[in-house]
């Protein structure tokens, strides 16, 4: 199957968005929107889960219905930014277990510094969703998910809210086995590699720590 590239064009999605981007957006309304693009995102990237038929005893008759088809999924936030996505994805999908995966930029070389990878036991039988507000060179996610792949889980799909086109070209030559779900596609990176218009810095903008 070919692996899907998906920049949501949705309005509600875009509109969210915008007030996102927005400079003057407060730190809870920042927070706020950030779950629930999540969760609109995890809608869409969940349409391909099979479903299986099922008859269902309505007050009135029976009805042929479907029902997920008994598939584990995890969600994976990258630490720190990506645990601004986690609740939105769970109001989804209340079942799914979350593993952490710890990482940062190192301000200088930009490269990503592994600091703690907690996935759950049995992830060989899970559907994974990586999640992380922003893919500038890509180096965090592509890092994450070659750690996620060492455990063999199911099948893994990555999901941000911004993209610049350096890192959605590196994370689509690095995992050409990874569909990439995407709320916008920005311009470029500046010299100390911040998505441009983008929004910012992600985790101080969720945590509220500038
Ligand atoms: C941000 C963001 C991504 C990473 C993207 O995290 O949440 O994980 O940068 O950059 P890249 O594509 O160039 O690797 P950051 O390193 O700022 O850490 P934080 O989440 O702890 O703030
Ligand atoms: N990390 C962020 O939080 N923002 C960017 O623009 C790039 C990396």
């Amino acid at each position: 199957m070919d692996r899907k590239v998906v920049i949501f064009d949705h309005p509600l999605i875009q509109h969210k968005l915008s007030i996102l981007r927005n400079v003057e957006t407060s730190t809870k309304d920042f927070r706020e929107l950030v779950n629930e693009i999540a969760m609109l995102m995890t809608f869409e990237a969940t349409r391909d889960l099979p479903t299986e038929a099922v008859k269902v005893q309505t007050p009135c008759g029976i009805a042929d219905c479907k029902q997920m088809a008994g598939r584990k999924m995890a969600f994976v936030p990258i630490l720190r930014a990506g645990l601004g996505l986690v609740d939105g994805c769970l109001r989804l999908v209340p079942s799914a277990r979350v593993g952490h995966i710890g990482l940062y930029r190192d301000e200088t070389t930009l490269k990503p510094v592994e600091y703690y990878c907690k996935l759950p036991k049995d992830i060989e039988e899970r559907d994974v969703f990586v999640v992380d507000p922003m893919l500038a060179t890509g180096g965090s996610a592509i890092d994450a998910i070659s750690q996620i792949k060492l455990r063999n889980p199911r099948s893994i799909k990555f999901l941000c809210l911004i993209a610049a086109p350096e890192g959605l070209k590196a994370l689509e030559d690095a995992h050409p086995d990874v569909d990439i779900y995407c709320a916008g596609l920005d311009d470029h990176l500046n010299e100390n590699g911040y998505i441009v218009p983008g929004l910012g810095d992600a985790g101080d903008r969720i945590f509220g720590t500038k």
